[in-house]
């Protein structure tokens, strides 16, 4: 049954998600790569949270693997699980594949306010992906590993809520039908801005 809701966000309409799953390796940043990054932060402060990133980075998708996280631990002689509290203390860090696209939910009390949570709910139905927001989890990856969704806290510029991010790029006043559009764009392999 399709996933109909109020401003008419059809699933059917759009086959953003309709593509075959992409059951490639993910391809990982070698360590030989590890290893030079590593040496670029040498006796720089906050040398760690610079690899981290800098690693992330370097993924093509944006993520930093469980193998990935070992070999940091190693060549900077940090205990693992000091590399584990801080990729998970920090949002900004990903322990799972991204998608092409990112787009990030304002779900602070200004845009709930104004209908964040129906353009979640929206944008949920558009994309197949229900479920991720019933679970309570605040990011849910395509399995065509086209877009990413997450939830965030407040952007603040809670004046212009409703706030959405698309690849980076801050959308005010959103709405439902002009979300669909941009997505429709983007499916397609438009470009990022409207
Ligand atoms: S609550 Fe959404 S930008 Fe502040």
């Amino acid at each position: 049954m399709p996933c109909t809701t109020t401003e008419g966000f059809n699933n059917e309409d759009l086959a953003v998600h309709g593509g075959p799953m992409n059951t490639s390796v993910m391809p990982a940043v070698s360590e030989q790569q590890i290893l030079e990054i590593i040496n670029r932060f040498q006796g720089k402060p906050g040398a760690l949270l610079g690899i981290l990133e800098t690693v992330q980075e370097s993924n093509p998708h944006k993520y930093l693997p469980e193998e990935t996280l070992q070999l940091i631990a190693k060549h900077t002689g940090t205990p693992l699980s000091r590399i584990y509290s801080l990729t998970t203390f920090y949002s900004f860090f990903n322990l799972q594949p991204q998608g092409e696209h990112i787009i990030l939910v304002c779900r602070g009390t200004a845009c709930h306010t104004r209908g964040s949570r129906v353009l979640l709910e929206d944008l949920s139905c558009l994309l197949d992906c229900s479920a991720f927001l019933e679970s309570g989890e605040n990011t849910f990856t395509t399995k065509d590993k086209k877009f990413t969704i997450k939830t965030v806290a407040c952007f603040g510029q809670c004046a212009l809520a409703p706030v959405v991010s698309i690849d980076g790029v801050i959308y005010s006043r959103m709405t439902s039908a002009r979300l669909k559009g941009i997505i429709e764009k983007l499916a397609k392999g438009g470009k990022k801005h409207e």
